[in-house]
């Protein structure tokens, strides 16, 4: 209490120029209001989407609270410490209200959201049905799906075309269909859908043109979460890529993107251990600890665990998690600490255990004068219950980036960051892993777009 007077005076004494001056001053940019409704288009009807959809209606309704979502319970510092000015994000910024949201999806499976939360069977049964007659009328439309790309998984209420053009007209005329009918102001298009099989950038990606040929020509490298991409994208609404598809990471959509002035981001939830990754390791690279070795297992059994059980989805997973690592410890500044790291990254499908994954990790640290220790965690944690406060954050950010005039027209976004596990950069840029340091560049992008001083902690100016 003492301390915090103190520290008080001393600011209210400091020099006026001081205390007003911004860290970095920025021209506040148009952000057009969130008016009429916010239409959802989820690709995936499974465990993360219906968590999230049947989340959302109970907080509408009062039954619930959205823990774990920034943009319903986060708020944001401005100005200086001594200011006292911390508003809610969501009062800061113009968010859409959670109100407003409006759902739609795609599923080879023909289960609408109610049956498909209670197969997924993350949320408890009483609270479904609370909220059924809403989740029941949420019926997926047919799917782009093709079995060559998720190997585990087949259902019936598919798509059919003689093209990969023709299905992505059709996604187009879903888009334009659900507009209409939902009476939506704007769309937002947030991929929840399986881990498709490993696929690298190949010619056909290239650029639209390449690609609008390769869809024509019903090329093998265009993979089903691109096709819904590509007809988002062209009708310019936003897309989010919640697994570790390459699906956006793709010149031909950065092309797009930008063109249509339809914000992008991705990809892969970070939730489990991998959020555990970016908080653990940053903390070690802040101490100048060293690592010899991270040993990562999980099992889940839910269909995701499923689908991730085949090894041409493992190969796409694991390569999103085990970047991590790396792009945080930084071997080249640090090779003494983290120059010969074994890491390795197991994910067992084990259908007892649901949705509820128990992941284990084993990390091997080391410290002053090369002495080793080691730390375990076991973390029963509940995947979908992680991922669909993120979901939400998406859809509610990507909107706001849909009508800033400064955002809409860059392409990836990556502020957003914070989000996932392998997040989108521009070309030649390495990922920012560190959970700390996206938090910061979130709400310093949120800062930039109001005209609000940057937030760099130098703090020189309480002690003037
Ligand atoms: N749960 C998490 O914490 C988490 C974290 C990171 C990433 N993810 C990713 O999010 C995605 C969804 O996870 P989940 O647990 O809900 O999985 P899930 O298996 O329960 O749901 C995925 C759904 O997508 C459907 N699907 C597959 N291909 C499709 C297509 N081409 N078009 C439309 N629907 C299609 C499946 O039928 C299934 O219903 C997965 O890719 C997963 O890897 C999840």
């Amino acid at each position: 209490m003492a301390i915090k007077k103190k520290q008080a005076s001393r600011t209210a004494a400091a020099p006026r120029q001081a205390s007003s001056k911004p860290a970095a001053s920025a021209a506040p940019g148009e952000i057009a209001p969130a008016n009429g409704k916010l239409g959802v288009m989820i690709p995936g009807m499974g465990a993360v989407a219906t968590t999230f959809v049947a989340g959302v209606e109970s907080v509408r309704r009062g039954l619930a609270q959205p823990i774990g979502s920034l943009t319903q319970m986060g708020t944001i510092r401005l100005g200086k410490r001594t200011d006292g000015r911390s508003p809610c994000i969501q009062e800061f910024v113009p968010l859409a209200d959670i109100n407003d949201l409006v759902f739609t999806g795609w599923d080879p499976f023909e289960d609408d959201m109610y049956a498909a939360a209670r197969k997924a069977g993350v949320l408890e049964k009483d609270l479904l049905d609370n909220i059924k007659p809403f989740l029941s009328q949420i019926k997926p439309r047919p799917a782009v799906f093709d079995r060559d790309y998720v190997k585990r998984l087949d259902g019936p209420n598919v798509k059919k075309g003689k093209t990969k053009m023709d299905l992505a007209e059709q996604v187009r005329e879903d888009i334009r269909e659900f507009k209409k009918t939902s009476g939506a102001s704007r769309l937002v298009m947030i991929w929840c859908g399986s881990t498709e099989t490993f696929l690298q950038p190949a010619a056909v990606h290239e650029s639209v043109k390449a690609f609008e040929k390769g869809l024509a020509q019903n090329d093998e490298n265009i993979a089903p979460s691109m096709i819904y991409a590509y007809a988002a994208l062209s009708e310019g609404v936003p897309y989010a890529n919640g697994a570790p598809n390459l699906t956006v990471d793709l010149p031909a959509m950065h092309e797009l993107s930008r063109r249509n002035n339809a914000p992008i981001c991705g990809k892969d939830y970070k939730t489990g251990q991998t959020l555990l990754k970016t908080i653990l390791a940053p903390g070690f690279k802040a101490r100048m600890l060293g690592l010899s070795g991270w040993f990562s297992t999980n099992i889940l059994g839910n269909r995701d665990g499923e689908v991730l059980d085949d090894p041409g989805s493992f190969k796409t997973k694991e390569e999103s998690k085990l970047s991590v690592l790396e792009h945080i410890l930084q071997p080249d500044l640090y090779p003494q600490l983290y120059g010969n790291i074994c890491h390795k990254v197991r994910i067992n499908y084990y259908p007892p255990r649901g949705d509820n994954k128990e992941g284990w990790d084993n990390i091997d640290i080391f410290g002053w004068l090369g002495y080793p220790m080691q730390i375990k965690v076991d973390f029963l944690c509940r995947d979908s219950i992680l991922a669909a406060p993120i979901v939400l954050d998406l859809v509610l950010f990507l909107d706001l980036a849909l009508r800033s005039s400064q955002l809409r027209g860059l392409g990836i976004q990556e502020w957003l960051s914070f989000y996932f596990k392998s997040p989108m950069t521009a070309p030649g840029l390495y990922p920012e892993h560190d959970l700390f340091i996206q938090l910061m560049k979130l709400k310093n992008t949120l800062r930039h777009l109001k005209g609000e001083s940057l937030i760099t902690h130098l703090g020189l100016e309480y002690y003037d």
